[in-house]
């Protein structure tokens, strides 16, 4: 529980695009816990749009927010590239950071960030966002060991596996396109999730094995928008995982295979353990859960929000942290450069057939 008689954190929100409206609605939901200062985007316009509803300033830089007093934290939504060289300002104006997936473009530049933010006491948590789901919280519960009879019950793990297929026609966002086959494009854009999961699930191990395939099906980008990725961790357990931004009927489900049974979520909300359920979703987060945009996911973000407050607040948060993202964004450098060696070139970025 955030203290209450706590003055709200003064927050900035630096990129006011597309996934920033989800941002924007949680601080507005959480006016307890962040007050919005600053709303900052390199477009005037757009900055000053996200701003007007708070009657905070709309800025067009994170230095103009950084020189704000009352800015003690910073959330930033811009494009993958700037997260790192953003997110070490902050971190060097004495800001805490809560910075979009992916934390940074490489495994070393996370780690950095994650050095820098404990050296200075400073709390960096990653928009793993889909941690913040009730299916997921239980079951980090139950192997972390806080339901000792559920995972007596479960027995060992041998295996997961995660699909999240979804259909984007084409970019999102302008620099979806300009991203290179060796920048990534789904394995830095969307993996980020499905492997946070696999971490979630597999603990303090890393893979002693990693092994990746990677295909590009549509032309609006250089990238791949397709991906297999098959895991081996210590213990004998395995772990696959299947992307995709190519599946018009949304598949996202996660299974894991242990000793008595299987435990799986469905639709990415419903939890089942050998059939019975344990988690449903609120009423109406599912609506149409095989098309793109029905199932509802601001809660996620509003939750992520107020894991972020307790952190820096030195409360108990359940924020993945700066060492949680620069594991994940490793294990992405070891599946980006797995994909590209089999690929030997041409399996990413095949001559398309009707090119
Ligand atoms: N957690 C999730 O589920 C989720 C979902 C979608 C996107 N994302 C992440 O959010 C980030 C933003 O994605 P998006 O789709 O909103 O992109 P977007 O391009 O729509 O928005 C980015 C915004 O940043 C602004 N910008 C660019 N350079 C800037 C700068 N130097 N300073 C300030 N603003 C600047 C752009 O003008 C734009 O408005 C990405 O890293 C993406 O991976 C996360």
């Amino acid at each position: 529980m955030t203290d209450q008689t706590r003055p709200p954190t003064g927050l900035a929100i630096i990129g006011c695009g597309r996934i920033s409206g989800a941002h924007f609605a949680a601080a507005a939901s959480l006016p307890g816990h962040v007050r919005l200062v600053a709303a900052v985007d390199a477009d005037r316009a757009a900055a000053q749009a996200a701003a007007a509803p708070f009657g905070a300033r709309a800025l067009t830089s994170l230095e103009e927010a950084l020189a704000l007093a009352e800015v003690e934290a910073v959330l930033i939504a811009t494009p993958n590239a700037l997260h790192a060289e953003q997110s070490l300002a902050a971190l060097r104006a004495g800001r805490h950071v809560l910075v979009e997936k992916p934390v940074a473009e490489t495994g070393a530049d996370a780690a950095m960030l994650a050095r820098e933010a404990q050296a200075r006491g400073l709390v960096l948590a990653a928009g793993h966002t889909f941690r913040h789901n009730a299916a997921v919280r239980c079951i980090a519960d139950i192997l972390s060991g806080a339901s000792a009879e559920r995972s007596a019950q479960f027995g060992r793990l041998r295996a997961l596996e995660v699909s999240t297929c979804v259909k984007w026609d084409g970019p999102q966002a302008p620099w979806w396109a300009e991203r290179s086959p060796e920048e990534g494009l789904i394995l830095s854009l969307f993996a980020p999730h499905a492997l946070d999961f696999v971490q979630l699930v597999m603990g303090d191990d890393d893979p002693v094995r990693v092994h990746a395939e990677a295909a590009r099906h549509q032309s609006g980008w250089q990238g791949e928008d397709e991906a297999m990725i098959l895991l081996a961790y210590p213990g004998r357990r395995m772990a696959s995982v299947h992307i995709s931004y190519n599946q018009p009927s949304v598949l996202d489900r996660k299974v894991l295979h242990f000793e008595h049974g299987v435990l799986e979520i469905e639709h990415g909300e419903i939890l089942r353990w050998n059939g019975e359920v344990l988690v449903t979703p609120p009423e109406g987060v599912l609506a149409n859960p095989r098309a793109m945009g029905g199932r509802r996911l601001d809660h996620y973000f509003t939750d992520q929000l107020r894991e972020f407050v307790q952190a820096l607040r030195g409360e108990p948060h359940r924020c993945p942290t700066g060492d949680d993202a620069a594991r994940l964004i490793t294990l992405i450098d070891r599946v980006k450069a797995s994909a590209r060696a089999n690929s030997a070139a041409d399996a990413i970025d095949p001559p398309l057939l009707a090119e």
